[in-house]
């Protein structure tokens, strides 16, 4: 997998560390539990999209583009680390965020990620829910093309086949992880949305020819079409990798039993997660996305869905910054 042929920027710390969770594994009497840590990697507190922008700005700069647009929820962190790669290259940088969450507390409108993104100086424009996003994003390059500007274009989540490019890199950073700690089946479960980082990872992991198996748990959509998303995304990404592109149909899953009312609407089993977490190994998850994915790896374990010598990963992709947009939430559950 010949990734430098494609342009690219350096944002991220990585590796990032691979550590195991000994609290949380002998608390939870299942398999070898081990925590990927992408929340670690750097800029803007960290998260999964720094690994998709390496790829994202490398193909804006050599296209000459001036100003990033992109869009996302109010609690966006994937907006949060757009405004921070753009700020850090010198590009001018617009985030449309759709209120599309049922949160209307001061915590969710201008805490967590919308404080981060006005520090770094994100031109925001509000967008209502129900918003056609494609559309409303090139709407908003043709006004900035009016000015003179050159805009590149980031859809929702980054997750097109050049992001991906970001989670194939992480696939093969994994694995050669796996290979120095001599860790024997291994299978990778993370949270997915618009399911690039779970499409980089099965296209670099089905390239590679590893074997190694992915579980996506959905924070918005259904199984079916989430499994559907990440395929044809996965494909596409194995296409632009070089050889044969095949993905094998098993190789994309996902679960979609832990959404709970919707998208960025928080759950008990969510929080019960991030307490859990927080209490036993000191690791921050956030509302959205790694604390209803963490709580649907607990209802797995607890299922006994897992054989005792497995060693199960789960890639933290961040997104604590948005633990500050849902302080009434938290706070109620912990009480
Ligand atoms: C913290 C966090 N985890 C996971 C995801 C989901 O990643 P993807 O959109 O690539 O499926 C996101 C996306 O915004 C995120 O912010």
């Amino acid at each position: 997998m010949y990734l430098a042929r494609f342009p690219r920027v350096r944002i991220c710390h990585a590796p990032t560390p691979l550590e195991p969770m000994l609290r949380l594994s002998k608390l939870l009497g299942g398999p070898h539990l081990w925590i990927k840590r992408d929340d670690c990697t750097g800029l803007a507190t960290g998260g999964n999209k720094n690994r998709k922008l390496e790829f994202l700005l490398g193909e804006a700069i050599a296209a000459g583009a001036d100003t990033l647009i992109t869009c996302g929820a109010v609690q966006s962190n994937h907006v949060r680390q757009t405004a921070a790669a753009a700020a850090k290259f010198g590009l001018g940088c617009v985030g449309l965020l759709e209120e599309k969450v049922l949160v209307n507390e001061p915590d969710y409108r201008e805490g967590g990620n919308v404080l981060l993104d006005r520090i770094y100086g994100l031109r925001i424009e509000t967008v209502p829910e129900g918003t056609e996003m494609d559309a409303a994003l090139e709407d908003c390059a043709e006004r900035l093309r009016g000015q003179g500007r050159h805009p590149y274009i980031i859809p929702v989540g980054g997750s097109t086949t050049t992001g991906a490019l970001g989670y194939a890199a992480v696939a093969m950073e994994l694995l050669s992880q796996f290979n120095e700690t001599g860790l024997q089946n291994a299978r990778v479960v993370h949270a997915t949305g618009s399911g690039g980082t779970q499409a980089g990872l099965v296209a670099g992991f089905e390239t590679l020819g590893a074997g190694i198996r992915v579980l996506g748990i959905s924070v918005g959509s259904e199984r079916a079409a989430q499994e559907e998303k990440v395929m044809a995304l996965a494909e596409a990404t194995a296409a632009r990798l070089g050889g044969t592109g095949h993905i094998r149909r098993e190789a994309v899953e996902v679960d979609s039993d832990h959404v709970g009312q919707a998208y960025g609407i928080p759950t008990a089993e969510m929080a019960e997660a991030v307490t859990l977490l927080a209490r036993t190994e000191g690791i921050l998850l956030d509302p959205v996305y790694t604390g209803k994915a963490m709580a649907g790896l607990i209802a797995r374990v607890r299922a006994g869905a897992f054989s005792p010598e497995e060693n199960v990963v789960f890639l933290h992709t961040g997104g604590q910054v948005g633990l500050f947009g849902y302080r009434a939430f938290l706070t109620g559950a912990m009480a």
